[in-house]
Order: structure tokens, then C-alpha cells, then sequence
């Protein structure tokens, strides 16, 4: 076996903004207790008028170039998952590229929606292994609040803005990425879509009246195709780590419902300290929400040398992910 990838600085962003259920219940027919029940969310942050992706996605990244110890002018690639971009044409990975004077770096974004951090992640290991010289600026960035319909209960509640952000590089044989599980169905895309603005349905008065420029769910189906992606991808994860389910130190899901993660948690026969939460927080930030939960797990301690660490992802399309590693 080669050497493998590590990451050796994490960093995270998200906006001043802070929006309450008690600030949803005075804007749509919800309550705290709703929200807070069923989804284990109780704030999250928003952009303000004129902060837009790529200023969370530097913010984020300034503070994991300075945790690696390296300059922007120093990375030969970035890689930005988003669904939020600034515009369709530049890349969110351009406007880091030039804000950090990553000169030398290629710059590129991932559409695999919620998933997209660790798709971002994977392709960096992928590089980095046959090029461990490498150094690979990785992003999670969103601006969800600019996508979600303000008058539908059932969507507006659940997302929030943010960035996270990690440096990965060639580290010696023992730790750093042990695998990564990718997959993805197109087939059931309609139950969660921002289905306007594309190609396909190109802005015009009538996509706008019908709110197709916003986030659309049929959330009950995508709970249930959460829990058996993500549980599937568990599996397959430990398999290929060779780890038994015990093993696990820490486990950073995406934070898209309390729920989803307490059924992992049983389903794993995890102790609590071991399923790292900050939903309740941040909401559900998308590709934002493994980087910035990974951040937090590294800053606060909670990450140890030698931890075996499970980070897995669902999210629109569908796609979903996961990868192993050894901190
Ligand atoms: O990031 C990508 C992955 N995303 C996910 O994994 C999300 C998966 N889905 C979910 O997390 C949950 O399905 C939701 C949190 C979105 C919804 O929770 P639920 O327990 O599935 O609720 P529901 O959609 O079945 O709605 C139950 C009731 C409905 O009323 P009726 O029809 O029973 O009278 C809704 O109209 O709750 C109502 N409701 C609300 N009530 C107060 C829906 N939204 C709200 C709200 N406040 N914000």
C-alpha cells in the first residue's frame, strides 16, 4: 500500500446572521416546538445581503491554510462542493483560487449537492495518493437561504449558511484516508430538486410564479432514502476499513435531521459521545455540514491521534458518500 492522504488543517466559517424558531414562528405558521422535535434544529445562520458564497468559502479556508501551516500560493488544487455557487460561470473555486494567490492551483467546483465535501474529498485522495507532493485545498460552501422558498413551512425551517474547509497532503502509511465510497440515483432526482434556473426551465415569469427557483422536498421519502443510503454506506465503509462497528471513535454525519442521526446511532450501537451533533446550531448547511462539523470535532479535542473516524453524507440527486480515516 502507498501512502495515503491526511488532512492536516480544518477550518470553518459561517455567517453573523443568526435566524431563532422564535424568529421563524413570527415569519410562517411553525413553532420551536415543531421544528425542534422533528428536526433537532434550533437556529441557524444566514448570509446577509451582499455576503455570498465564496466570502464564507475564504473565511473558511484562511483558517485551515493557517491551521496547515501553508500559503494559498502553495496549493496545487481546490476544490469547492456546492449547489449555491455565486454564478454559474466563474467557479466558487476560482474566486478562492484568486483571493487566496493560489497561483499555481487549479481550481474547480462539484456539484454532488449535500454530498458534495466529501465527493471533493475523494477526488483530493485520490490525487494526493499518486502524487503525495500535493497540496489540495477542499470546501464544503453554501448560500442555501437564497434558494429557499421564505413561505414554505415545510423547507424554510431546515437550512442555513456556512463553509468548511480542510488541506489535504501525502502523509506517511499509518493514518489519513483508509477509503472512500461514492454513489449516486438519478432515478428519484424530483424529490429533491431546485428544478428552475438551469437550462431546462431558464428564468422567466412563469418558473418564478410557480417558485421554481427554490428548494423543493418531499421530505418523508427522502428521510426514508437518507437512513438506507446512509446506513448502506456504513457498511461498506467499515468493511473496507476492516473495522467492527465498536471500533468507531467518532462518526460526523451530515446534520440534516436529529433523527436520521439517532437512528445511525442505534443502528451502530454507538454510545452518544461517539455521533458528533451541531444541528441544532446550524441547520442543515448542505456541503457546508460535514466540514464544519469536522472543524469543530478538530478544535474542541474531540478528534484524537489515531481516532478511526466514519464521515458519510446524503443529499439531492441523490448522491451520497463516505469516507474512513485514521486522525
Ligand atoms: O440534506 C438532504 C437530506 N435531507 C433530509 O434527509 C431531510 C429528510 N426529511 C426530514 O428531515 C423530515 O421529513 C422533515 C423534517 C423535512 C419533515 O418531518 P416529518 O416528520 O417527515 O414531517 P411531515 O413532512 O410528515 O409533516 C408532518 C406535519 C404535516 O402536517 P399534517 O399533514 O400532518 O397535518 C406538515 O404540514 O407537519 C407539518 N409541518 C409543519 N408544522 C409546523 C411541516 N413543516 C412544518 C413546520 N412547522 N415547519
Amino acid at each position: 500500500m502507498g501512502p495515503r492522504s491526511k488532512i492536516i488543517g480544518t477550518g470553518s466559517f459561517v455567517p453573523e446572521k443568526v435566524l431563532t424558531n422564535k424568529d421563524l414562528e413570527s415569519m410562517i405558521d411553525t413553532s420551536d416546538e415543531w421544528i425542534s422535535t422533528r428536526t433537532g434544529i434550533k437556529e441557524r445562520h444566514i448570509a446577509s445581503e451582499g455576503e455570498n458564497n465564496s466570502d464564507l468559502a475564504i473565511l473558511a479556508s484562511k483558517r485551515a491554510l493557517e491551521m496547515a501551516e501553508i500559503d494559498g500560493k502553495d496549493l496545487d488544487l481546490i476544490i469547492v462542493g456546492t449547489l449555491t455557487p455565486d454564478m454559474p460561470m466563474p467557479s466558487v473555486a476560482c474566486l478562492v483560487q484568486c483571493a487566496l494567490g493560489a497561483t499555481k492551483a487549479g481550481a474547480m467546483d462539484v456539484s454532488a449537492t449535500c454530498s458534495g465535501f466529501l465527493y471533493s474529498l475523494s477526488i483530493a485522495d485520490k490525487f494526493v495518493r499518486s502524487n503525495p507532493q500535493m497540496k489540495i485545498l477542499v470546501i464544503g460552501s453554501e448560500v442555501l437561504s437564497r434558494r429557499v422558498n421564505w413561505q414554505d413551512r415545510t423547507t424554510c425551517v431546515l437550512f442555513g449558511d456556512g463553509a468548511g474547509a480542510a488541506v489535504v497532503t501525502g502523509g506517511d502509511e499509518k493514518g489519513g484516508i483508509i477509503s472512500t465510497h461514492l454513489h449516486a440515483d438519478g432515478s428519484v432526482w424530483e424529490l429533491l430538486t431546485i428544478r428552475g434556473l438551469g437550462t431546462k426551465y431558464p428564468v422567466d415569469e412563469e418558473i418564478l410564479s410557480k417558485g421554481w427557483q427554490y428548494i423543493e422536498m418531499q421530505g418523508r421519502d427522502v428521510f426514508k432514502h437518507a437512513v438506507r443510503a446512509l446506513e448502506s454506506v456504513t457498511n461498506e465503509a467499515l468493511t473496507a476499513a476492516g473495522w467492527e462497528k465498536p471500533e468507531l471513535d467518532l462518526l460526523i454525519a451530515h446534520q440534516a435531521n436529529i433523527r436520521i442521526l439517532e437512528y445511525l446511532r442505534e443502528r451502530l450501537e454507538l454510545p452518544r459521545d461517539k455521533v458528533f451533533i451541531n444541528i441544532h446550531k446550524y441547520g442543515n448547511t448542505s456541503a457546508a455540514s460535514v466540514p464544519i462539523a469536522l472543524d469543530e470535532a478538530n478544535r474542541s479535542g474531540r478528534l484524537k491521534k489515531g481516532d478511526k473516524v466514519l464521515m458519510i453524507s446524503f443529499g439531492g440527486g441523490f448522491t451520497w458518500a463516505g469516507v474512513t480515516m485514521e486522525w
